[in-house]
């Protein structure tokens, strides 16, 4: 039977611009939904903005125009940013909704009938950037900026009367708080006495909140307000049938930074409601920009948009899901970005992606190869396939993002190592049948390493996933069809390139030769059947060739200029009779011809189709 699965994001303040940390969380929400709904589960995933309170009224003032207004222009930078990251939410809340005020305002009222809130004066600290009353060691914590004294007559919530029972749901319920380290932190802070919570703000100081139902001289303290968005969204009080299939969620995703405002805060205001209390919650860790915190003052805050026009959306959403282990702090820099891009995704994927695709086109006619009698190595292809299938699943149903993703692409490494064992472009010559068995084996773990990455790279994979047609869809081994027509598509993962090139030395010009030294150059058009990193050496590929009839072997420094899906198929010259050398151990026997500047590199290839390899270029 299919399970529900409902995932929430924090909402987001609307005080100032999304930016990578945001995209972030709603990133990794949206995997967790794809990857669920893929399971065959029925997914609702929330995300929102939380449109209350103090700092978004300071900058709406600081603009000069109404929160309202405020708010009704920042909401749509994120719509924006959400549909550019090809972001699939069932639902999107912002607290300045009616259906939500309404239920803010019920479950006060509940909480209030109850006995749990309560007026007091108070005098405190308070910090104004965190809105909410400190404690004298906080303050001398250094952590907190504009602190004042304030006195005030306000409305208390009795969280302390839940102190016991919160703990005793945490050593229950081991997954409600998540990672194991975060679950300590919590029971940690509980071993101090728990306060009320002030849930309060007299409307003298702020009015940009939701009215107290019970006494409209205050609005709600934004955190009483914005918690409960994870229930409205889920019908409360309006569409019961909704509410009772969704609620308790599955998973609240949040950072590390509002830990207590979900596992202490929520949970108590729920208990005081008497509504059930989510299943878990998840805090992942920070993006750091390099070794620092992202800040606006430091101006080293990512801009999520910046990234996706450069690179391209699942090139962003790839990096973010593969770099940060869950639950730990992730340090963003543009190089590392680039060697996970290159090493990944231009070589490992795209590698097998473009062999398969390319072979299959000019061996085959384009049309997917009965897949035959399996060897012993077919079988230990399949057999890492279904692993790594169920291995996914239990991974990503652990919360181990990076983990599932390693494991892929640990699978497509081992399948483009079969490629290169059984060399399909050799072995098509010699026995066709045998090729084609191969390759049948190579395409259909392609589909499934495809279908495994579709949650994380949905746009580029789908372009993938449509060259399988209709068979493309299942996870299952042997779903793809002999016979199945292949489309061909642009490369979809080009190297980006990093270092810079020397210049070469030109004196050529000063240095004339003969024309009969000319004419025993070999200079000969050859195809790339495939291309391979050597070990060790980021520069080099290794290349396959055709000349002729003739295949060999060549090593060329082009590696950070390509990707193998780039080279295979193209017409390059060659040196053809150059001294056989071994390059880094590796043989090579000829050299491709190239024009280079600064960085750039560019093949010298031959721009008419008719032209077959082996032809004398001059
Ligand atoms: O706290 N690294 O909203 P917020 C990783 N409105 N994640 C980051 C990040 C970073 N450097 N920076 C931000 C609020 N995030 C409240 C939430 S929920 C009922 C109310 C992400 O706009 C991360 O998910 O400050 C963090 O918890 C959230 O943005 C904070 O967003
Ligand atoms: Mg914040």
């Amino acid at each position: 039977m299919a399970d529900k699965f409902y995932i929430t994001t924090p909402i987001y303040y609307v005080n100032d611009k999304p930016h990578i940390g945001h995209a972030y969380t709603t990133i990794l929400a949206d995997v967790l939904a794809r990857y669920h709904k893929a399971e065959g589960n029925e997914v609702f995933f929330l995300t929102g903005l939380d449109e209350h309170g103090q700092k978004v009224q300071q900058a709406a003032e600081e603009r000069g125009v109404s929160p309202k207004e405020h708010c009704d222009e920042m909401a749509p930078r994120f719509l924006e940013l959400w549909e550019k990251l090809h972001i699939e939410n069932d639902d999107f809340i912002r607290t300045t909704e009616g259906r939500h005020v309404k239920v803010v305002q019920d479950i006060l009222q509940t909480v209030f009938d109850n006995g749990d809130i309560y007026e007091d004066e108070y005098e405190g600290l308070y910090s104004v950037s965190e809105e909410r009353f400190i404690t004298e060691k906080e303050a001398e914590s250094g952590e907190f900026r504009d602190i004042k004294k304030l006195q005030e007559k306000n409305y208390f919530f009795k969280m302390s009367k839940y102190q016991q029972a919160l703990i005793d749901h945490i050593n229950d319920n081991p997954n409600f708080i998540q990672p194991e380290h975060r679950k300590n932190e919590v029971l940690g802070f509980l071993r101090k006495p728990l306060g009320d919570l002030c849930i309060s703000r007299p409307k003298s100081r702020l009015n940009w909140g939701i009215d107290l139902p019970f006494d409209n001289n205050f609005v709600t303290y934004v955190w009483f307000d914005a918690l409960i968005n994870y229930v409205t969204a889920a019908g409360f009080g309006v569409d019961d049938e909704s509410y009772n299939k969704w609620w308790p969620c599955e998973y609240h995703l949040i950072g590390k930074d509002i830990l207590t405002t979900h596992a202490v805060y929520w949970p108590t205001m729920l208990m005081s409601a008497k509504m059930p209390l989510p299943k878990s919650i998840f805090a992942h860790g920070w993006w750091l920009s390099g070794e620092s915190k992202m800040s606006k003052s430091l101006g080293n805050v990512v801009n999520p948009l910046d990234l996706i026009e450069e690179y391209g959306v699942d090139p962003v959403r790839y990096y973010l899901m593969r770099e940060m282990v869950l639950g730990q702090d992730a340090s963003f820099t543009m190089e590392s970005f680039i060697k996970r891009y290159n090493s990944d995704l231009a070589n490992d994927y795209g590698n097998l992606l473009s062999r398969v695709t390319k072979l299959i086109q000019s061996n085959f006619g384009g049309i997917v190869p009965d897949s035959g009698k399996k060897e012993g190595t077919e079988q230990d292809v399949i057999v890492s396939a279904e692993r790594t299938i169920s291995n996914v699943q239990s991974l990503i149903n652990a919360m181990k993002v990076n983990e599932a993703i390693e494991e892929t692409l640990q699978f497509i490494r081992g399948v483009n190592k079969y490629m290169e064992d059984q060399a399909p472009w050799k072995l098509v010559k010699e026995n066709k049948d045998s090729a084609g068995r191969v390759l049948y084996t190579a395409a259909e773990a392609l589909r499934i390493g495809t279908l495994l990455l579709s949650p994380v790279m949905p746009h580029r994979t789908g372009v993938v996933l449509e060259t399988f047609k209709d068979e493309g869809k299942e996870l299952r081994w042997g779903k793809l069809a002999p016979g199945t027509e292949l489309q061909k598509h642009t490369p979809l993962f080009p190297r980006i390139n990093i270092k810079k090139e020397k210049t070469p030395k030109v004196d050529e010009d000063k240095n004339t030769v003969t024309y009969e030294d000319f004419k025993n150059l070999g200079l000969k058009t050859a195809e790339v059947l495939s291309a391979e990193k050597v070990e060790g050496a980021d520069k080099l590929f290794k290349l396959q060739i055709k000349l002729g009839d003739e295949e060999r072997q060549i090593v060329a420094g082009i590696a950070e200029h390509y990707s193998p899906e780039e080279l295979i198929g193209k017409m390059i010259v060659v040196v053809s009779n150059l001294e056989p050398a071994k390059i880094r151990g590796v043989e090579s026997k000829g050299m491709l011809l190239a024009a280079s500047r600064k960085k750039d590199l560019s093949l010298i290839v031959v721009d008419k189709e008719k032209v077959s390899s082996g032809k004398k270029a001059y």
